[in-house]
């Protein structure tokens, strides 16, 4: 393949250099496009077609349905590491050793409290505000008691910046989620693990001991890899191109957890969860769902199915298939809704509308059903997303600003009125 390629326009021919990634993707660089054409821009509305940055840290092969954090294969990781272990890895490039990683936990203890003026925050939002909404503003509030500038050049500011939200974030999914249930706000125990301190900031009754079952354990431990990156998704692109006007690392967090909310994006494992249900409560009756959803006049669309990238099966979908027999039957929660969605999957795997668009189970499909068996309220789903993508929006964004990235700004194609005089408001 040769490294440019030519482009034609109005008789002129113009040349752009190729690049290609260490898994021999090939990209166009149109750096020089709008000088070299006196004014031609692409246009890629989705940015289907579009590569916004080079990154180092997840690969993604959508026709294979592969995905590998910093090289690792994500069967592997889900298999043998544990989620901080992960969270070093993505964020600091490699998987950690045993003195590092038994630090990274320490420090990560040690800043694992919030200012009780965020509890005040909290007060004021009504029992009924969306967990997503609430965890937005409250990661945004940090920045106003962690307001010490990072330097993203110190290696030591960057580490400690690091810590302190992963350290802070659970305690805000617990606060997010007692506020909901009416519940007093507790803080975790160091004595735990990151893990068994999630569960016990959100489950912990002041009335009885905690008990962490190692099988929730496990298989969150499991989930929150699972969803810890995916390179340029839609909320990671946001904390990148957040993050790219210099703005701070937790106002660019707070933007990437609402952008997550979104029913087509992470908001969906809540989604899957209410129209499973909703088929539940019609009688089970999967084709009529199906029917709706090849409906074009209608926007129901079949949840937790179809993928930007994925064009064949997600691989982390059928990791939490398998967690999802394994949790229930060792809870012994026999849930008809596991049934139901093996039947919408297998209609949907033969139906030529889904074949031939290639939509497949995406990571939210099964999730739900995991996380409700644990005992996690629906309007969390997302959040439990968001407490998993942490890691990777972190290390999104020091890449993104250790490589001096440029402030994102993209361009448009304009449409409207051509120039037009005033019009007095007598006139109008
Ligand atoms: C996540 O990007 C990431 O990496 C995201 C994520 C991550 O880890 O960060 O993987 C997490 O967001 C997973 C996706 C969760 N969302 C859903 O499950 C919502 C349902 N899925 C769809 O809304 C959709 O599949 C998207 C949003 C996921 C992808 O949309 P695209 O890539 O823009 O595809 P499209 O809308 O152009 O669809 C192509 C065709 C269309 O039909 P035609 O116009 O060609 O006739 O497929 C159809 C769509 O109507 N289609 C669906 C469908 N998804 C796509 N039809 C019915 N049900 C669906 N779910």
């Amino acid at each position: 393949m040769s490294d440019t390629a030519k482009l034609e326009i109005g008789g002129n021919s113009y040349e752009f250099p190729l690049v290609k990634g260490t898994e021999n993707e090939v990209a166009i660089n149109v750096k020089t496009l709008r000088a070299a054409t006196k004014g031609v821009i692409t246009i890629d509305p989705g940015y289907k077609n579009t590569g916004s940055c080079e990154s180092a840290i997840t690969f993604l092969d959508g026709e294979k349905g592969i995905l590998r954090y910093r090289g690792y294969s994500i069967e592997e990781l889900a298999a043998k590491a544990d989620f901080l272990e992960v969270a070093y890895a993505l964020i600091f490039g490699d998987l950690p050793n045993k003195e590092q990683l038994d630090k990274f936990k320490n420090d990560i203890k040690e800043h694992s409290l919030v200012d009780d003026d965020v509890r005040k925050i909290l007060e004021a939002f009504p029992k009924t505000a969306h967990p997503m909404g609430v965890l937005s503003s409250l990661t945004s509030a940090l920045t106003a008691f962690n307001p010490a500038f990072v330097d993203i050049n110190s290696e030591e500011d960057m580490y400690h910046a690091v810590v302190r939200i992963l350290g802070k974030f659970p305690v805000l999914v617990g606060w997010t989620m007692r506020k909901q249930k009416g519940l007093h706000l507790n803080y975790g125990k160091k004595s735990l693990c990151y893990i068994e301190n999630i569960m016990y900031l959100m489950f912990k009754q002041p009335n009885e001991e905690f008990q962490m079952n190692p099988i929730i354990k496990n298989a969150l431990d499991k989930l929150l890899i699972l969803h810890a990156d995916h390179e340029q998704n839609c909320s990671t692109s946001t904390v990148r191109i957040v993050g790219s006007s210099h703005a701070g690392l937790y106002a660019s967090l707070s933007a990437g957890i609402s952008a997550l909310w979104g029913p087509l994006h992470g908001g969906a494992n809540q989604a899957v969860l209410e129209m499973l249900e909703a088929i539940k409560a019609d009688g089970g009756d999967t084709k009529k769902y199906m029917a709706k959803a090849k409906d074009k006049n209608d926007p129901f669309r079949l949840m937790g199915f179809g993928h930007r990238v994925y064009k064949n099966f997600d691989p982390r979908a059928r990791i939490i298939k398998a967690a999802a027999d394994e949790v229930l039957n060792d809870l012994g929660v026999n849930d008809p809704i596991l049934e139901i969605a093996r039947g919408l999957e297998k209609e949907a795997l033969i139906d030529p509308y889904f074949v031939d668009r290639k939509l497949y189970p995406n990571v939210d499909f099964y999730s739900g059903i995991i996380y409700r068996a644990m005992g996690i309220p629906v309007e969390m789903f997302t959040v439990m997303f968001a407490l998993g993508r942490l890691p990777g929006w972190i290390a999104q964004w020091k890449e993104m600003r250790l490589n001096q990235e440029p402030i994102g700004r993209p361009r448009q194609i304009y449409t409207g009125e051509n120039l037009r005089p005033f019009v007095e408001l007598d006139k109008r």
